[in-house]
């Protein structure tokens, strides 16, 4: 049974799975600590047992479990059928990939098909996998950002939920931009989740269509004329 709250609504249950400062695994407690935020999270998963986002759900007072690959040494199935275990004991109905650095298998991918999100720091398709930030000011882009997908088994692809833009200012360093997409990352993860938990999120192929009102955005332009 889907947990209910004091208003009688019914909040999807997640599972975050991280590997270690877990800034967006916060960002989602802060929202499921609103009664009206359609998910709650039932576990948080970690690869790491040093991970800081493990205490940071501790103080929450949200369950914890630590599969670490390492226990696994060449069995990749072995490691994620630990995961996944640990994922259904939980009654987890989403899996949201928060900061989790391993890359996970089609077995895995399948088994939470459509099921499973992921919050990527750039602007999908472009820039997948590491150092994305560096990469985008290498590249001379006028706009960076992040992304949240469902997950495939292609790293980092997957339909797109939602997606912030930021610009790229003279002078940034990684750092500088990294902070600028950060500050994004915190307000479209729980966004995506609230509207797959809202069940507004159907994927048709490669997309996500969204039901409901979506307002129409101006078109951005860097540097402003
Ligand atoms: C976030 O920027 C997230 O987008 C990124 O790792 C960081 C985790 O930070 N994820 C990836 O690069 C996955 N490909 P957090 O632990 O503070 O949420």
């Amino acid at each position: 049974m889907a947990p209910v709250n004091d208003k009688g609504l019914t909040r999807l249950k997640l599972g975050v799975l991280i590997s270690g400062r877990g800034s967006n695994l916060q960002a989602l407690i802060d929202a499921a600590a609103d009664p009206s935020f359609p998910a709650e999270i039932a576990l948080v998963l970690s690869n790491k047992a040093d991970a800081y986002g493990l205490e940071r759900a501790a103080k929450a007072g949200i369950a914890t479990t630590v599969v670490s690959h390492r226990d696994y040494p060449g069995d990749k199935p072995g490691f994620e059928a630990a995961m996944d275990a640990r994922l259904r004991d939980a009654g987890v109905e989403l899996v949201c990939l928060a900061g989790f650095m391993r890359l996970l298998s089609p077995w895995f991918v399948n088994q939470w098909h459509d099921r499973m999100i992921n919050i990527h720091p750039s602007l999908l398709p472009s820039f997948k996998g590491l150092d994305t930030h560096q990469r985008a000011l290498d590249a001379g882009v006028r706009f960076h950002g992040c992304t949240v997908h469902y997950v495939r088994a292609e790293m980092d692809a997957g339909p797109i939920i939602v997606q912030a833009a930021v610009p790229v200012l003279p002078g940034d360093d990684d750092h500088a931009l990294a902070g600028r997409v950060l500050e994004q990352e915190h307000r479209i993860y729980p966004l995506a989740v609230r509207l797959v938990a809202e069940g507004r999120t159907r994927v048709d192929g490669d997309r996500v269509v969204i039901d409901g009102p979506v307002p129409a955005l101006p078109a951005l332009v860097n540097p402003p004329a």
